[in-house]
């Protein structure tokens, strides 16, 4: 039961509530005026930078009816004069009926849920999880494979962290998947994510070199390298353009390959693999409105 619930990590949701996100998903994609949250107010609160997952929350609030409130700039607020993130949820927790947070903070939104009184959607904390990307992932997955079940799974880039993939990896991990892994040494999945898998006997590999896993993949999920996480520029600077897909580099990939990325992208995708119709990633961020109205509707129990 969806109703009521916080979706802080992706591991809140069992499998079918996730298959009932993208059942739903699907239905706003269809027809995507449904105003069923008249008379709500949806607060919008990103402690950090977003194009894509605020305006696509936003976007979702006002085709379902209801109003945003919130910042999209920190400095805009009293958190400036010292105001606890606690003081702020409990705040905003009396004016809305639910929240939307993006924090820098890894465990940021999970300490929100639990002084809100009404339910936090998570849209980011640190490298720690993106459980609305995920799921709009999980929605673009289905749509261009047919199926979520024994997909060949490529995630290349910034695996450290990168927290669409450490969210993107416990979703799938329900159907079957196999997992190839491609990062530079610095960057490789961490090995709580890869305990994980072990633990749930998922089969994956781990690469350097991109072109061992394109001929294989029915998904190469590209990711930047998050400079904002970087403690020391430099070594932002060894690793940031490891990884760079040309569309030469697509000859000889599966038909059904598409090529996935949360986005924004940086230097890891050429513009000339735009128009390869095995691009998916603007689609896949048009396909982040309908999945947000599937969650903040399933939440709000209007759907
Ligand atoms: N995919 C994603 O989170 O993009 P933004 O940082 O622009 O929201």
């Amino acid at each position: 039961m969806i109703k009521g619930k916080s979706l802080v990590s992706i591991t809140d949701f069992s499998k079918e509530e996730m298959l009932r996100i993208i059942e739903l998903a699907a239905d706003f994609e269809a027809n995507p005026n449904q105003p069923l949250l008249q008379g709500h107010v949806i607060a919008s609160l990103f402690f950090e930078p977003s194009t894509r997952t605020r305006l696509s929350f936003e976007t979702a609030i006002n085709r379902l009816g209801a109003r945003v409130i919130g910042f999209s700039d920190v400095n805009a607020t009293s958190t400036t004069k010292g105001e606890t993130l606690k003081d702020t949820i409990i705040m905003v927790s009396n004016y809305a009926d639910l929240i939307v947070m993006r924090h820098p903070l890894e465990g940021a939104a999970r300490y929100a849920s639990e002084q809100s009184r009404v339910p936090i959607v998570n849209a980011g904390d640190g490298a720690n999880q993106h459980p609305s990307q995920t799921l709009l992932d999980m929605f673009s997955i289905y749509k261009t494979q047919g199926t979520l079940q024994n997909l060949k799974i490529a995630m290349v880039g910034d695996l450290k962290y990168g927290r669409t993939v450490h969210s993107l990896i416990q979703a799938m991990s329900h159907f079957s998947p196999t997992f190839y892994f491609v990062a530079p040494d610095e960057l490789k999945m961490p090995q709580e994510y890869k305990t994980f898998l072990d633990q749930k006997g998922i089969e994956y590999h781990e690469y350097t070199d991109m072109n061992d896993v394109l001929p294989d993949a029915d998904i190469l999920y590209m990711t930047r390298v998050q400079k904002e996480r970087f403690a020391d520029l430099i070594e932002y600077e060894k690793v940031k353009n490891t990884y760079v897909l040309k569309n030469s580099m697509l000859e000889g990939t599966k038909d059904n390959l598409r090529i996935l990325h949360p986005l924004p992208r940086v230097n890891e995708i050429a513009y000339d693999v735009d128009q390869n119709p095995k691009a998916y990633y603007f689609k896949q961020a048009e396909n982040g409105v309908y999945t947000r109205m599937a969650i903040i509707a399933s939440i709000l129990g209007v759907k």
